[in-house]
């Protein structure tokens, strides 16, 4: 017998990856949303070429093919930023920032119901646990706009879930006994911890308060450690850290704005350019800042924002890697090493322990009561920070869920649950 399609969904709008689920015959199931895989990377390409707008690898394989537009990544980093009421040009046009993640989530929609056979009016979607730190007013405009935005683009009923709650209730799904666990999502803007009890039987009750003991988030992820990797290994050779004439060092911040991803257009205007030029003649090293001229002439910053990425995501199962980096120079390479990646992004692991601790200190939860980790999110695969979370925790059993998709799942559990 043919089920009607599900009008629930969960969505979970990443900073560096985007999923939709339903549920299908009682199980979560994540739809395919491009080229049959269940990520549509968080990714809009403005071709100026032939005008067209492409989302996902498809947009990011287009800018990297060198067609003239605009790239933008990172888009969830603008929600809770003060660039939101902002625009920004895109081939010669001012776009509101607010109207490109509307167009973004749009598109999620538009495939997803496409997939799904019918049309979807509810919607749970995944927040982290602060869009912003330590500014709640802030926190919650940036949940208004993703609620406002999910309404222009159709959805009719829209609540919001924790995304490290969804993947915990996707876990449950999964499991035969009880369990107290800590959630950690380690994703490409934020991560995000959940302290909860879980068993086949919690899950059956709609209100899930009185087994929720704890959550807490910093915005600390794998956008911030390709910042730091590019600052440490990169940018360098570009002139970051080098003297001018004067002996003064060069001004970091175009350097900061590239090794970021969503900002790395700010590089691209011509006072930027014509500023850089004059640096140039009063630079020690002047064939360094000439690369950094040749990357604006050539719009190149989200490619070496993505050899950088590349290089990161490489050492978590290398000790040593590899930047090409002919496109910029012919020849050019950098070697980088666990090592010096580990050195270069202790700070943002201390925070992130620091996190973890506040966590069970300001809940009272004893770090040996906590039976499992469940580890989820794409910078959970980064190996110091991996074990740095789990030397926290001492009798827990780590365990591994699908880090790109349990969340999503988990939100579609929730929405069925809610919108029933
Ligand atoms: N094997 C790996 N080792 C280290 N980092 C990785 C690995 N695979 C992916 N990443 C990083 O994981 C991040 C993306 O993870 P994920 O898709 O979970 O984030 P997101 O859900 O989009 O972000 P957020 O939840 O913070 O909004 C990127 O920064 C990516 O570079
Ligand atoms: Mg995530």
């Amino acid at each position: 017998m043919s089920h009607p399609a599900p009008r629930a969904c969960g969505i979970d709008f990443g900073t560096s990856n985007s999923t939709v689920a339903c549920m299908r015959a009682g199980a979560a199931t994540l739809l395919p949303l491009e080229d049959g895989r269940i990520t549509l990377p968080s990714v809009v390409f403005f071709n100026a070429e032939d005008d067209r707008t492409r989302f996902g690898r498809a947009g990011l394989n287009d800018y990297l093919a060198g067609y003239e537009g605009r790239l933008m990544r990172s888009l969830k980093s603008l929600l809770g930023s003060s660039l939101i009421d902002g625009s920004t040009e895109v081939n010669g046009r001012a776009l509101k920032f607010r109207e490109l993640l509307q167009q973004f989530i749009a598109e999620l929609r538009r495939r997803a119901t496409q997939e799904n056979g019918g049309d979807l009016e509810h919607v749970v979607i995944g927040r982290p646990v602060f869009f912003v730190d330590d500014d709640p007013v802030a926190d919650k405009q940036a949940e208004n706009t993703l609620a406002e935005i999910a309404r222009a683009v159709g959805f009719r009923d829209i609540s919001f879930q924790y995304e490290p709650i969804a993947a915990a209730f996707h876990y449950e799904t999964t499991i035969s006994d009880e369990q107290l666990v800590l959630v950690a999502d380690i994703g490409g803007g934020t991560s995000d911890f959940s302290v909860i009890r879980l068993s086949p039987t919690r899950a059956q009750h709609i209100d899930r308060q009185a087994d929720l003991l704890a959550n807490g988030g910093v915005h600390v992820g794998g956008t911030d450690f390709d910042r730091l990797l590019s600052l440490d290994s990169v940018m360098p050779l570009l002139g970051y850290r080098s003297r001018l004439k004067s002996s003064l060092e060069m001004p970091s911040n175009i350097f900061f704005n590239l090794a970021t991803w969503h900002t790395i257009n700010s590089a691209y205007t011509r006072q930027v350019y014509a500023e850089q030029r004059e640096l140039s003649l009063e630079a020690q090293e002047p064939d360094k800042v000439a690369r950094l001229l040749t990357l604006i002439d050539k719009r190149a910053g989200h490619w070496l924002a993505n050899e950088v990425e590349l290089g990161k995501i490489a050492l978590s199962d290398q000790e040593c890697a590899t930047l090409r980096l002919d496109y910029l120079q012919a020849g050019l390479a950098q070697g980088i090493t666990r090592r010096d990646f580990d050195a270069a992004t202790e700070p943002l692991v201390g925070r992130v322990e620091t996190t973890v601790n506040a966590l069970l200190r300001d809940a009272g939860i004893a770090a040996d009561a906590i039976d499992t980790i469940l580890f989820t999110g794409g910078s959970s695969g980064i190996p110091r920070l991996r074990e740095r979370i789990a030397a926290l925790l001492p009798q827990a059993r780590a365990v591994e869920c699908d880090p790109f998709g349990s969340i999503g799942a988990g939100l579609a559990v929730e929405a069925a649950r809610r919108y029933r």
